[in-house]
């Protein structure tokens, strides 16, 4: 019986781009929801922009736009990211959106009404220049434990303590350089105990991974602690019904965006019923894919929110680990750091989605993106295997029998069982096992093709006379080829479409493993391409562009919400993804420490490989010759610049690069970036004042 199933990844924060981060997260959810589909389930698969928080509102005041206009464009890029990725959500909405507010008060209201919520006054960090209470991760000073300078409000990178901000020593708000006051205010909390009794036995009930079980027991036992749901004005997000200047938490209502996401959806389509899969006692299923480091945002305080409220429950959580790049965790400065649209421009969607399937285990762990053995697996597999199949088959059927299939197979054994994989493959799918689906599905392309190897039709095509063995042959071939279509589907739902146009075929579904493709095919076009190591290279030195072109103001708590995860040591507290926030204001020792000096360009160069980048070699006086990349290729001729005066940070600690040694950073200002020069009288080394 079909089933009916919704699917959740989590909401991606509208204030930075989707990276392959990111994407471990939003390929794996897509390949089960396309999965399902393919089987004949409803499988209706959602998300949204995670709009709300306080790092939103303060991007949004650096670049002097209204928060609305930054989730619009933010959101708008993060949608085009996902098709091109062929990521195929049902429903992409928001959390700054109608339906999010409707039921964030309602869900509010309902644990309201049955106690669940109380109000405490606390004391917390106060920016007295800002006028706004300073989340952790906006507060540094010195770890209270062991020292430490420069640590944030809630932990300590040096030793792993964990603490309260108004214990840091010399505290400094990131956002003014003030210190912090500490000020009193009213908080609304959620009694996350009220529900210890049931979180004990659905943590216990199938719901969850076993590694994610493990963790929830050390949190019992630390205790279930009453949550924080409110934020004091400013703030933008939704305002606590019955309040003035009270509004709730990002967190609150991020996951009440799957809900509001599902709402909207239904309002559009008539075959489905909101009520159906939320109300108690819902027979559909719910699975929300998440990444480790927000657990005990699903597994503990949504779980409560929907019993609390009178809502079903998930049917289960799916916890992944976190993505590194050769072995290490993505980096910036070696060009790992890498956007979904970054990999676009230099390599196709569908191989990232391949190599994540081939290694994702269904476990919580973390997943490497070995850049060599990308390649080697993506043209082995994908092309060398895979493909192999039809290119070495298709062209006898279109050139000796007019594209005409023949109506028997050669091997109908082998046919069938590869159709008696379906059994094995679709649990591996179903498991979220998917390295041992593809496992599986890439022994019988080898079997396929040494199938085609020990029947070599090409040798009957030269020997002639046995035209009907050589149509039977091929037309296995590519029958075994269409099954393979089939089982890769899921993950590769782009070359599934070129391969059913090939085949001339209606799009294929599960069911049609068990019957060999017929008619007349159509010509046969290459369906992948190899990937070479240039295409590789250009992609990590874009990356470090990137970096290059928009360097990060040095003093923002400027961290990816992947990589500054403390689930174990300070669960429940995560502020949204910080990357860009404002940092609007520093004080005036700050900006001396900046040496700013006039420089001569004494000699600028293309730099092979580089898109954006130029090589300037900079004589700046005194402090001798310094070579600069600089992203100001879009609006130069080299030639050009050649013996002009510009401005150069001459003490940015150097910074190695893929193509060199980069010593500062050049001034330039506009979206395709033209340098700053100095009016005559100025000579290389000489300080700005
Ligand atoms: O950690 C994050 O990136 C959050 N924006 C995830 C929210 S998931 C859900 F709860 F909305
Ligand atoms: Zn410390």
């Amino acid at each position: 019986m079909a089933r009916d199933i919704l699917v959740t990844s989590a909401l991606p924060y509208a204030n930075g781009s989707i990276h392959l981060g990111h994407l471990v997260e939003y390929i794996q959810t897509d390949v089960w929801v396309r999965f399902q589909k393919l089987r004949g389930n409803r499988c209706i698969y959602v998300c949204a922009d995670d709009a709300h928080g306080t790092p939103i509102m303060l991007k949004a005041r650096a670049e002097g736009i209204e928060p609305e206009e930054l989730i619009r464009r933010v959101g708008e890029e993060h949608q085009r990211d996902f098709a091109d990725f062929a990521i195929g959500f049902d429903n992409y909405h928001s959390t700054h959106s109608d339906e999010n507010r409707e039921l964030a008060e309602t869900i509010y209201n309902a644990l309201d009404a049955a106690g669940h919520i109380a109000k405490r006054t606390i004391s917390q960090a106060f920016d007295p220049d800002k006028q706004m209470f300073l989340p952790d991760r906006f507060i540094r000073g010195e770890c209270p434990k062991c020292g430490t300078a420069e640590q944030y409000g809630d932990a300590c990178e040096a030793c792993g303590a964990t603490y309260q901000p108004t214990e840091l020593k010399n505290a400094v708000s990131v956002l003014s350089g003030a210190t912090p006051v500490e000020r009193d205010s009213e908080h609304y909390f959620f009694q996350l105990a009220d529900f210890e009794d049931f979180l004990h036995r659905w943590t216990r009930s199938e719901h969850l991974q076993e590694a994610v079980t493990r963790k929830l027991d050390e949190w019992f036992e630390a205790g279930l602690k009453d949550w924080d749901i409110s934020r004091d004005a400013p703030y933008f997000g939704f305002k606590i019904p019955g309040t003035d200047d009270k509004y709730f938490y990002v967190w609150l209502d991020a996951p009440i965006g799957y809900m509001a996401s599902f709402a909207n959806l239904c309002a559009r389509r008539d075959d489905l019923d909101f009520d159906a899969f939320w109300k108690a006692g819902s027979e559909a299923e719910l699975y929300h894919f998440i990444g480790k480091d927000i657990v005990y945002f699903h597994a503990l305080f949504w779980p409560a929110m929907l019993e609390g409220a009178g809502y079903r429950t998930p049917t289960a959580i799916h916890a992944h680990g976190f993505l590194t790049v050769n072995g290490e965790k993505m980096s910036k400065s070696r060009g790992t750091f890498i956007k979904a649209r970054t990999w676009l421009e230099h390599l196709p969607a569908e191989f990232l989605r391949y190599y994540f399937a081939a290694k994702l285990s269904g476990k919580v762990e973390d997943l490497d993106l070995n850049l060599d053995d990308f390649v080697a697996r993506i043209n082995s597999d994908l092309v060398g295997k895979y493909v192999n199949i039809a290119s070495r088959c298709a062209n006898f059927i279109s050139k000796r029998f007019d594209g005409r299939l023949a109506d028997t197979l050669d091997r109908p054994e082998l046919f069938e069982r590869f159709a008696a994989a379906a059994d094995e493959i679709g649990q591996h799918y179903e498991q979220r096992r998917f390295a041992q689906a593809i496992r599986t599905i890439m022994a019988l392309a080898d079997e396929a093709n040494a199938y085609v190897a020990e029947r070599a039709p090409w040798q009957l095509a030269k020997e002639g006379g046995r035209e009907d063995e050589l149509q039977q042959i091929c037309t296995t071939a590519l029958a075994l080829f269409a099954q393979l279509t089939i089982y890769l589907k899921p993950v590769l739902p782009e070359t599934a479409e070129r391969a059913e146009a090939f085949l001339n075929v209606e799009p294929l579904s599960w069911a049609d493993l068990a019957t060999p493709v017929s008619g007349t095919i159509r010509k046969f076009k290459p369906l992948l391409r190899r990937v070479e190591q240039p295409a590789i290279d250009k992609m990590l030195a874009a990356s470090q562009e990137d970096l290059a072109a928009k360097p990060a103001p040095q003093s923002e708590p400027a961290q990816d919400a992947q990589t500054d995860a403390q689930p174990s040591k300070a669960p429940g507290k995560k502020e949204p993804d910080t990357q860009g926030a404002a940092t609007d204001t520093i004080d005036i020792a700050d900006f001396a420490k900046v040496d700013l000096r006039v420089a001569r360009i004494e000699a600028a160069d293309h730099v092979e490989g580089a898109d954006k980048l130029l090589r300037l070699t900079l004589d700046v006086g005194a402090l001798g010759r310094k070579q600069v990349f600089a992203g100001i290729k879009a609006a130069y001729d080299p030639a050009q610049l050649e013996g002009r005066l510009t401005v150069m940070v001459a003490n940015l600690a150097p910074r190695k690069m893929r193509f060199g040694v980069s010593e500062g950073m050049v001034l330039a200002a506009g979206d395709s970036p033209h340098i700053l020069s100095p009016d005559a009288g100025a000579a290389p080394g000489d300080k700005i004042k």
